[in-house]
C-alpha cells in the first residue's frame, strides 16, 4: 500500500517565533489523528534546528524536511546547506526541484538528479516536483513536459533508490494562484506520471506516492485527495495555518 502524505511547504514565510508556534499547533493537533497519514512540514532552513528539537521533546508524529539542498557535499559553496547538514539537523525528507528553484534559480534537470543522488546517499527522501506551465498546458504539451522531467531525472535513478522517492506534481498555473486544477486535470497527469515511472520501474510505480500541488485548501482537498492516483498533497500557502491545514490532512 502506498503512504499518504500531506506536506506543508512554508517557502519563505514566518519569523522564528512564528514558525515555532505553527509547529508546536501542528504538533499538538496531529496528535489525534490516526496513523495512516505521513505529516510533513518544510519551514525555511533557519528554523530547522529549533523546530526539530521541539518535535523531538514532543516525539511528534510530524516529519520536517527541507526546502532545498545543495548540488555538492561539503567545501567552498558559500550560503549552501548540505544533505549530511540536513539530515544531522533531523530532516528525513528534502523538496527538490519546485518550480520556484527552477524558474527563479535556473535548476535545470541535471542539477536536479544531482540533488536526488546527494540527498538519497544522506539517507534524505526527496519530493521531487514536476509541472508544467500555463503555457505548456495551453499548447497540450504538458505530458512531454512532466515527462521530460521524470526521465531526465528518476529514470538515471536505480530502483532501491526511487523506492525512497516522492513525487509532486505542481501545475505552475495553480501555485499561489487560487486557481486549482480540477481533480480530473490532476487524476490524470497523476496516473500518466505514473504510467511513465512504470515504464522504467515496473514494479515500483504502484508504490510511489504522487502528491498534488497547487492552491489546494480545505475546499478542494476532499475531492482531490478521492482521486485513486492523488496521494496526498504539498501545500503552499494553506500550510501557514495550522487550523487549514489540519483540516486537509482530514480530507482523507
Ligand atoms: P500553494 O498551495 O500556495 O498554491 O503552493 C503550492 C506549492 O507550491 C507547494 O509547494
Amino acid at each position: 500500500m502506498r503512504k499518504k502524505i500531506v506536506a506543508g511547504n512554508w517557502k519563505m514565510n514566518t519569523s522564528i517565533a512564528e514558525g515555532t508556534l505553527l509547529a508546536k499547533q501542528i504538533s499538538f493537533l496531529t496528535k489525534e489523528l490516526e496513523a495512516n497519514v505521513e505529516v510533513i512540514i518544510a519551514p525555511p532552513f533557519t528554523h530547522l534546528a529549533g523546530i526539530s528539537s521541539l518535535l523531538k521533546q514532543e516525539a511528534s508524529k510530524v516529519s520536517l524536511s527541507a526546502q532545498n539542498c545543495a548540488d555538492q557535499l561539503s567545501g567552498a559553496y558559500t550560503g549552501e546547506v548540505s544533505v549530511k547538514m540536513l539530515e544531522d539537523i533531523g530532516c528525513k525528507y528534502v523538496i527538490i526541484g519546485h518550480s520556484e528553484r527552477r524558474e527563479y534559480y535556473g535548476e535545470t534537470n541535471a542539477i536536479l538528479l544531482k540533488k536526488i543522488e546527494l540527498a538519497l546517499s544522506a539517507g534524505l527522501s526527496p519530493i521531487y516536483c514536476v509541472g508544467e506551465k500555463l503555457n505548456e498546458r495551453e499548447e497540450n504539451r504538458h505530458f512531454e513536459v512532466v515527462a521530460e522531467q521524470i526521465k531526465e531525472v528518476l529514470y538515471m535513478l536505480k530502483g532501491f533508490d526511487m523506492n525512497r522517492v516522492v513525487v509532486a506534481y505542481e501545475p505552475v498555473w495553480a501555485i499561489g494562484t487560487g486557481k486549482t486544477a480540477t481533480s480530473d486535470q490532476a487524476e490524470e497527469m497523476h496516473a500518466y506520471i505514473r504510467r511513465v515511472i512504470g515504464n522504467k520501474f515496473p514494479t515500483l510505480a504502484d508504490e510511489i506516492s504522487i502528491l498534488y500541488g497547487g492552491s489546494c485548501k480545505p475546499s478542494n482537498a476532499v475531492e482531490l485527495f478521492g482521486k485513486e492516483n492523488v496521494d496526498g498533497g504539498l501545500i503552499g500557502g494553506a500550510s501557514l495555518s495550522a487550523q487549514d491545514f489540519i483540516a486537509i490532512i482530514k480530507s482523507f
